[in-house]
Order: C-alpha cells, then structure tokens, then sequence
C-alpha cells in the first residue's frame, strides 16, 4: 500500500484495496430518486449536489488524486428550460459556497466542456474558481460541464488543423500525444474506472478518449444515495478486476 500520507487510516484498514488515481463519475439518477419520493426534479439535484461533496471528501481521504465528475452534458440542453437553469443555478452555488471548503481542504478546481453559450458572469465564476485553486496540490477536482466527448475531440481536431493550415505542424507528425495536448483534460492520467450509478450502463459522451481502457462499473443506486458504502463496494470490484490495456498479462499500475 502507497505510504502516501493523504491515504487514512480507513484506506489502510481495507489491505489489497486498489485506489484509482483518477475516477470518473457519471452522476445519474437525480429525476429517478426525486420521482420515487413523490419530490421533484430539482429536490434530486440538491440531493445530487450533496452526494457529490460526499464524494469529494470520500476521494481525499481514500487518496484518490484525480476526480472527474459528469455534471452537465452538451446533450442536456434538451431538458426543459427551468431544469437547465437550475442545474445551472446549482453549479453557480456548488463553486461559491463550496469554494472556501475546497480551497482549504487543497483540492484544485478544473471546470472542462465548452464555455461557448455559458453567460459571461458564469464563465468569471470558473475563471475565478480555477484561478484560486490553480496552486492546491491535493485533489484534482474536474466537473465536466457543458460537457461532450466527441464534442472535445471534434475541437481537439480544429485545433490541430488550425496549426497544420498555420504551418507550425506537419500532419505526419500528428501522434496520439498531439491529440491529448489538445483536449480539455491535458495534464490528467486517463480514468483508471469510471463509475455510473441508476442502473444505466452507458458511458454516454463521458470522456470518450480518455476512457479507452478505463474500468466500468455501473451501480444501481441512484446519485443521491451513493455513499461511503456504495463507494467501497466499487472499490472492491475495481480491485479484482485485471487490467490488461491491451496486452496479455496482468500490470500493475
Ligand atoms: C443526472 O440525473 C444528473 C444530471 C444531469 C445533473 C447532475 C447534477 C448534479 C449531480 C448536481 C449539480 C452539480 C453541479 C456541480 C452542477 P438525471 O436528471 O439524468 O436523473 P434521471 O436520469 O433519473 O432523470
């Protein structure tokens, strides 16, 4: 086990415990947990909200160092409009209110997905978020907002082209590494697991490169009621599983 100090004593005490360095989360189920309570949509994401401080917390102290959270898909523009403007209301508190807790407890923001159509107070609000954790050394916090695989792959291509067509790269030279430079996630290890809770097992536009050879575990619990436990027992099957990226044999990580 790493004798890194941000692992507690409640990593320790769980010998053979595998603990990803980055976790993918798509955080699914809010409407359905709301529904099965009588409540509405928007008391699901409240609730949605508060499970994903749970996560955080549960990250630090697991040792977890990069955490990539689904939040808000390109898709989503679909829902009804009060809907979006809530979940985007929710997003707007999440980084004030919870910007202190983070700062303190080290953890550095990174907001990824396109800022195009985002209001421009909003986009201040991430520019700020990220610019005041932009120093932390703890986790490594990333909400996908706004957020869609292929979209980001589709503009890692303009980019590429634009310095090809500029003449500062030769489309020869074009590897798998000038395409990582070029998404929104440059500088973070591809997810080792993803996880997706509600049943869904869809990874749904959700880091579509950086997930080629990531772990799936899907879980029926719906987002709001993801815990401590729930957690664990992902933890425990990522732990059995055999990553071969490929290859033959087992690798350790
Ligand atoms: C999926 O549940 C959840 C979302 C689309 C929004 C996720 C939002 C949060 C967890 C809270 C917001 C947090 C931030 C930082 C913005 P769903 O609505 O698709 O549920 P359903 O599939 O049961 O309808």
């Amino acid at each position: 086990m790493s004798s890194d100090p941000a692992i507690t004593t409640t990593a320790r005490q769980a010998p053979g415990l595998k603990i990803p360095v980055h976790l993918g989360v798509i955080m699914d189920g809010n409407g359905r947990w709301a529904r099965s309570r009588g409540k509405p949509r928007t008391e699901g994401h409240m609730a949605g909200v508060k499970a994903l401080r749970r996560i955080v917390d549960l990250s630090i102290r697991y040792g977890v160092a990069n955490l990539t959270v689904f939040s808000f898909s390109s898709e989503n523009w679909s829902r009804p409009r009060d809907e979006i403007n809530f979940i985007f209301t929710l997003l707007r508190r999440f980084v004030a209110s919870d910007l202190e807790t983070l700062y303190r407890n080290n953890v550095r923001v990174r907001i990824i997905g396109t800022r195009l159509g985002l209001e421009a107070s909003l986009q201040r609000l991430i520019d700020d978020v990220e610019q005041k954790t932009a120093l932390n050394t703890g986790l490594n916090l990333t909400v996908a907002f706004n957020y869609g695989g292929r979209a980001e792959i589709t503009e890692a291509i303009r980019r590429i082209a634009v310095a090809v067509s500029a003449g500062e790269l030769r489309p020869e030279d074009i590897t798998e590494a000038t395409v990582e430079r070029a998404l929104y996630t440059y500088g973070l290890p591809d997810p080792d697991l993803i996880i997706r809770t509600s049943g869904e097992q869809r990874v749904s536009n959700f880091l579509l490169w950086q997930g080629a050879y990531s772990e799936l575990v899907f879980v029926e619990q719906n987002w709001p009621d993801f815990d401590e436990r729930s957690f664990l027992g992902v933890l425990e099957e990522y732990s059995l599983r055999e990553r071969r990226f490929g290859g033959v044999e087992a690798q350790s990580l």
